[in-house]
C-alpha cells in the first residue's frame, strides 16, 4: 500500500522488540526487525543493548559466536567486542602492532527498558555510531515498578501496513472475534465514538465500554476505557475500573520484514484477581490474537494475486489516517521538518 518515495517502514521510532522476560541475562538473541538483522544482548549487569548482528571484519553475524556477559567474540576470526560493540581485541593481530582496535565498532541500536518490555530505535540513517533517537520511547501508562505480563507473540503474514489496519478496523471483530462468551452477531449495534489526535496518532475518547461485550460486565464497578493508536503500530487500551484500578492492555506490531510483522500482547492489571485469573485471562487473549492470524492467513492468500483495495466510510476512517499520518512522518524525516499530525478531533459512527 506504500506509494512511490515512501517506504513501507518508519523509521526514526521506538518499535516494541520483545519482552523482558525473553532476553536473558548473559545471552545473545538474533532478530530481524524492518528487515535489518540485529543481535540483542543482557550484560551481566541485566543491562539490555542490541547491535547490528554483523561482525564488521566478514560480516558473520555476532549472535552466531560466544557471550560470556562481558565479551562478544565472533565464530570466523574471533574478533573481540565490548557490550557497546567496540572491539577491543583481534587474536590474529601480534601484540607489538599499533593497530587502535577501538575504532572498529558495530552499530549500537538505542534501547529502552521500562515495565518489563525492550524497545528498539530504528534509526533512518545509521552514520554514527551513536545515534540519539529523535522521539521519546512510548509512554506505557504504568508506574516504574510496575510490570507487564506477556500474553502472545504471532508472526503474522503480512506486511505492518495490512497488520495495522488489521488492528484498528473496528468491522472485523463482529465477524473475526465472534464467540458465545464475547459478542455475537444478533446483537449489532450502532456505536458513536469521539477520535482525537495524540503526539503520534489518535485516541477514541474516554467512554464507558459497550454493553454487548461480556468480556467486560465481568468487572466490577464503574468503568471506563481509552484507546490509543500511536505510528509505528502501538494499540493501547486504558480500562479504569472505579477509581482504584486500570488494566493497560497494549498490542503492538514490529515489521520482520516486508512479508511478515510480529504481534505482541502485553498485560497489566492492579485487580488482586489477575494473579489467580492470570491463565485463563491469558488463554482468552491467545484465542483473540489466534482469532486474528487466522484470517490473516487467508488474506495473505487473497493478496497473492495482487487484487485492488478499498477503504470504504466511518470504520475504515482510522485506517486511511494511520495512512495520511504515515505519510506526513516520513515527509517530517525526509524533509527534517517536525511532524504536524493531520487527524482532527471528530465523531465515528459504525455498526459492530
Ligand atoms: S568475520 Fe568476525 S572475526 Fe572475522
Ligand atoms: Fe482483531
Amino acid at each position: 500500500m506504500a506509494q512511490p518515495n515512501e517506504s513501507l517502514y518508519l523509521k526514526n521510532l521506538w518499535y516494541f522488540a520483545m519482552h523482558g522476560d525473553h532476553l536473558k541475562r548473559g545471552k545473545l538473541l538474533a532478530r530481524e526487525i524492518l528487515g535489518e538483522r540485529i543481535v540483542f544482548g543482557r550484560d551481566e549487569n541485566n543491562k539490555a543493548f542490541a547491535l547490528k548482528d554483523n561482525c564488521p571484519h566478514r560480516g558473520v553475524p555476532l549472535s552466531e559466536g560466544w557471550y560470556d556477559g562481558k565479551v562478544i567474540q565472533c565464530c570466523y576470526h574471533g574478533w573481540q567486542f565490548n557490550n557497546e560493540g567496540t572491539c577491543i581485541n583481534i587474536p590474529a593481530i601480534a601484540p607489538d602492532n599499533n593497530i587502535d582496535f577501538t575504532k572498529i565498532k558495530v552499530f549500537r541500536y538505542p534501547i529502552h527498558e521500562a515495565n518489563n518490555t525492550v524497545w528498539i530505535y530504528i534509526p533512518d540513517k545509521k552514520l554514527h555510531y551513536n545515534v540519539q533517537p529523535k522521539v521519546a520511547p512510548p509512554e506505557l501508562v504504568l508506574d516504574p515498578d510496575q510490570k507487564f505480563l506477556h500474553v502472545e507473540s504471532v508472526v503474522l503474514p503480512a506486511n505492518i501496513d495490512h497488520s495495522v489496519i488489521g488492528l484498528i478496523d473496528p468491522a472485523h471483530v463482529t465477524f473475526v472475534h465472534q464467540s458465545w462468551y464475547w459478542r455475537s452477531t444478533k446483537k449489532m449495534k450502532v456505536k458513536e465514538k469521539h477520535f482525537e489526535p495524540t503526539p503520534l496518532g489518535f485516541k477514541m475518547a474516554r467512554h464507558a465500554p459497550s454493553n454487548n461485550s461480556k468480556g467486560y460486565s465481568v468487572l466490577n464497578g464503574k468503568t471506563s476505557t481509552e484507546i490509543t493508536f500511536e505510528i509505528p503500530g502501538n494499540r493501547t487500551e486504558h480500562i479504569l475500573i472505579g477509581t482504584k484500578h486500570q488494566v493497560v492492555s497494549i498490542t503492538t506490531l514490529t515489521p520482520i520484514n516486508e512479508h511478515e510483522t510480529e504481534l505482541n500482547h502485553i498485560f497489566y492489571s492492579s485487580l488482586p484477581a489477575t494473579k489467580w485469573l492470570w491463565w485463563p485471562l491469558k488463554k482468552l487473549g491467545q484465542k483473540f490474537i489466534g482469532q486474528d492470524l487466522g484470517v490473516f492467513k487467508k488474506l495473505s492468500k487473497g493478496l497473492e494475486s495482487g487484487p485492488t483495495l478499498m477503504l470504504i466510510g466511518e470504520p475504515d476512517a482510522q485506517s486511511k489516517w494511520y495512512q495520511e499520518i504515515k505519510r506526513i512522518w516520513q515527509k517530517a524525516q525526509q524533509e527534517n521538518i517536525p511532524f504536524e499530525n493531520p487527524v482532527k478531533p471528530q465523531t465515528l459512527h459504525w455498526v459492530t
